[in-house]
C-alpha cells in the first residue's frame, strides 16, 4: 500500500503528523512520534510577542488590544507561559533535526508587519524543512474592515516569503467572509499550502469573580466537519496543498480529510489524550482501511469527496443547511 504523500514539496511517508503543540517539546517525545510512524513534526509556535519582548508591557496600549475593554489584556498569555524563548526555539529545531529523520516544520505566529518576521530566516537557518505561518488575529476593532485584515496577512506572507526559500504554509482562520477567495490570494503570493484551521480558544467568564478566564478544551471529531467542508470546496482550486488541523481523532477522520482533499492531516488533541503511539495506530489503521476498500494509494483517494467530485455537491452548500434544519422533529 502506497501511503506516501507530497506536502509543501516534501515527500512524506504518510499524511499524518503531530500539529503545532507541546508534542514537539522534548526530543524523546519526538523520537517516539517518529518511531510510531509520524511523517513529519510541527514545532509549537514562536510568537511575535516573544521576539518583540519589549512590546509586551505596552500591549494594552497598542492598536491590537481592545482599548475600550481593558480586560482583553487578561486573555493574553504571560511571557513565562511560553515554553521556549527565541534562542532556545531555534536551538530546539537544530536539535530536533539531529535527533530525527522526518521533516521538521517550524511555526511563526504573529499579526503585525515588523521585524519579528526576520525570525523566519533564523528558523530556516536552524534547519527547518518548512514553515507554518500562523496569523492568529482577533479583530477587536469594529472600525477595522475585513479587507484590511486580509491585506495585512498577505503582506506578512509576502515579507516572510522574500526572506526564505523553504516552503511556507499559512494556518488559516475559518472566519474570513470568503475563505476560498482568501486562500487563492495566499496562493498567488506564494503560499505552498494552507492549514485549515486555527482553533479559536474562547475565553470563559467567571461570573462570581467577574474575570475572564483562559480555557483550553481539547477538540473532538465534530470539529472536523468545518475543515472537511472547506477542504472540499478548495480542493482543485488552489495550487498549494491543503492540510487539515482540528478534530482528527480516528482513522475515519483521517480518511474523510483525505477524501475531501487533504495532503496532510495534523493531530494534536488526540495525541495529548492518548499519547504519541496513537499516531502509529492511525497510520496502520489507514493502511488497513485502504486495503479493505481496494485502494492502491492515498493519492488515489484524495479529493474523491471534494466539491468537484462529490456525488451530491449540495451537501457542501446552502442546501445542506436547509436539509439539516428540516431533519429535526419534535
Ligand atoms: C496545548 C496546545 C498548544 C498549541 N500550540 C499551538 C502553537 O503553538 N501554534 C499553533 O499554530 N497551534 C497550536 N495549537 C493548535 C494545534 O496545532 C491545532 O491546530 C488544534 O489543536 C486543532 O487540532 P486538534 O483538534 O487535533 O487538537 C495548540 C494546541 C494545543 C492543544
Amino acid at each position: 500500500m502506497d501511503l506516501t504523500t507530497s506536502y509543501l514539496g516534501l515527500k512524506l511517508k504518510n499524511p499524518l503528523m503531530p500539529g503545532a503543540s507541546p508534542m514537539a517539546h522534548t526530543l524523546d517525545r519526538v523520537r517516539r512520534l517518529e518511531d510510531a510512524g509520524a511523517a513529519a513534526v510541527v514545532m509549537h509556535s514562536l510568537f511575535e510577542e516573544q521576539i518583540t519582548n519589549d512590546q509586551i508591557a505596552e500591549f494594552s496600549h497598542t492598536e491590537m488590544a481592545a482599548e475600550s475593554f481593558s480586560e482583553a489584556t487578561s486573555y493574553f498569555p504571560h511571557m513565562e507561559d511560553y515554553a521556549l524563548g527565541p534562542d532556545r526555539y531555534l536551538n530546539h529545531i537544530s536539535k530536533l533535526k539531529e535527533a530525527v529523520d522526518i521533516p521538521v516544520i517550524g511555526s511563526l505566529n504573529g499579526v503585525s508587519m515588523g521585524g519579528w518576521t526576520d525570525h523566519a530566516k533564523l528558523i530556516q537557518e536552524a534547519g527547518a524543512d518548512a514553515l507554518e505561518l500562523n496569523v492568529y488575529y482577533v479583530a477587536t476593532d469594529p472600525d477595522e474592515p475585513g479587507v484590511a485584515v486580509e491585506k495585512r496577512t498577505l503582506d506578512i506572507l509576502e515579507s516572510v516569503k522574500e526572506s526564505i526559500d523553504i516552503p511556507i504554509a499559512v494556518k488559516l482562520s475559518p472566519f474570513f467572509s470568503s475563505p476560498g477567495h482568501f486562500a487563492k490570494q495566499l496562493d498567488a503570493v506564494g503560499a505552498a499550502g494552507v492549514i485549515m484551521f486555527n482553533r479559536f480558544y474562547q475565553p470563559d467568564i467567571d461570573i462570581e469573580e467577574l474575570e475572564a478566564t483562559h480555557r483550553l478544551d481539547l477538540s473532538n471529531s465534530t470539529e472536523l466537519r468545518l475543515r472537511l467542508r472547506w477542504a472540499a470546496i478548495l480542493h482543485g482550486n488552489i495550487k498549494g496543498d491543503i492540510a487539515i488541523s482540528g478534530g482528527v481523532h480516528t482513522v475515519d477522520d483521517v480518511v474523510k480529510a483525505i477524501m475531501c482533499g487533504a495532503s496532510a492531516v495534523q493531530v494534536v488533541s488526540a495525541l495529548l489524550k492518548y499519547g504519541p503511539a496513537h499516531i502509529g495506530s492511525m497510520v496502520s489503521a489507514l493502511k488497513h482501511w485502504l486495503e479493505d476498500h481496494e485502494y492502491d494509494s492515498v493519492d488515489q483517494m484524495r479529493g474523491s469527496m471534494s466539491l468537484e467530485h462529490a456525488p451530491d455537491r449540495s451537501v457542501f452548500e446552502r442546501a445542506n443547511y436547509l436539509k439539516v434544519l428540516q431533519l429535526w422533529e419534535v
